[in-house]
C-alpha cells in the first residue's frame, strides 16, 4: 500500500506516521509514504498558495493550481510505474464519516492519495479536477486536513497484511461484527483488591471463547446499542 498525502505541512505527516507501529511498517516496507508539499508546486512568488475568495468573506482560500499540479505530478509517477489512477480522499467534514468499513475497502487498494485542506476550503475546481472521495471523520471542525488523514491512514495500514504481529488482533476486535472488544487483563492477578475474572485462569479455551463473546455482547449493549440494531438489520437483509 502506498500513501500519498498532498499537504502544506508535510513534517507534520511524517513525524506522526513514522513512528509506532505504522513507522514500524514503513521501515520494514509494508506500506509507503510520500508526502508531498503543495508549495512546492506554485509558481507564485514566495511560495504563496493562498488568496482571497471571491465574493468576499472571511480568511483565504487555497488556490487550485498548485493543488492540481502537486496532484498531477503524483498521479504520472504512479501510471509511469504501471499502476492505475489512484482514488484521491478529500478530507472534509462534508464526507461521508470514516468507520472500519471504508478502513477495509480502502485498505484493498495499491495507492491512495489525501488531499488536505487548510484555512477557508480550496478552490472548488481543483476538487472537481482531482478528487474522488470526501470523507470525514466526524461531525466537527479542526483547522486542517493533515490529523484526519493520519487518522485515516493508521486505521488502514492495520488492515495491510503484515502490519500488526498478529493477523488475529486486526480480525477479532471492535467493530468487526459490529461488537466492542472484550475487557483485557494481564498481570498480576490481583490488583488494589481487584481479580481477574476465574475463567480467564482456567484454561478452557471454549469457556474463554464464550465469556469473551458475552462480555462484548454485554459491553455493546451498554456503550453502543446502536451498533446492535445495526447488525441486526444487516442480518435481516442477507438472511
Ligand atoms: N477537516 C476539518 N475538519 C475535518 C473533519 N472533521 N474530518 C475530515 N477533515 C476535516
Amino acid at each position: 500500500m502506498r500513501f500519498h498525502v498532498l499537504t502544506l505541512f508535510p513534517e507534520m505527516i511524517d513525524s506522526g506516521l513514522n513512528t509506532s507501529i505504522t513507522g514500524r511498517a514503513i521501515k520494514n516496507g509494508l506500506i509507503e509514504l510520500d508526502s508531498v508539499n503543495i508549495r512546492d508546486y506554485t509558481k507564485e512568488k514566495h511560495g504563496k498558495v493562498d488568496d482571497y475568495p471571491y465574493g468576499g468573506g472571511a480568511g483565504m482560500v487555497m488556490q487550485a493550481e498548485p493543488v492540481y499540479l502537486s496532484y498531477k505530478a503524483v498521479e504520472d509517477k504512479i501510471i509511469k510505474e504501471g499502476r492505475k489512477k489512484p482514488r484521491v480522499i478529500y478530507t472534509t467534514p462534508q464526507g461521508r464519516v470514516f468507520n472500519q468499513e471504508i478502513a477495509r475497502e480502502l485498505s484493498e487498494e495499491e495507492d491512495l492519495v489525501f488531499l488536505c485542506g487548510h484555512y477557508e476550503g480550496i478552490d472548488e475546481r481543483a476538487l472537481e479536477l482531482v478528487v474522488t472521495d470526501n470523507i470525514s471523520i466526524g461531525d466537527y471542525v479542526l483547522t486542517g486536513g493533515e490529523l484526519p488523514a493520519m487518522v485515516m491512514i493508521d486505521a488502514i495500514s492495520r488492515l495491510v497484511k503484515g502490519v500488526l504481529n498478529n493477523d488475529d488482533s486486526a480480525k477479532y476486535e471492535s467493530f468487526t461484527d459490529n461488537l466492542l472488544e472484550y475487557p483485557q487483563y494481564t498481570r498480576p492477578e490481583q490488583y488494589m483488591g481487584k481479580s481477574v475474572p476465574k475463567v480467564l485462569l482456567s484454561g478452557d479455551h471454549k469457556k474463554v471463547d464464550k465469556w469473551r463473546y458475552e462480555e462484548s455482547l454485554k459491553r455493546t449493549k451498554q456503550r453502543r446499542p446502536d451498533l446492535l440494531e445495526e447488525k441486526n438489520e444487516d442480518s435481516t437483509v442477507t438472511e
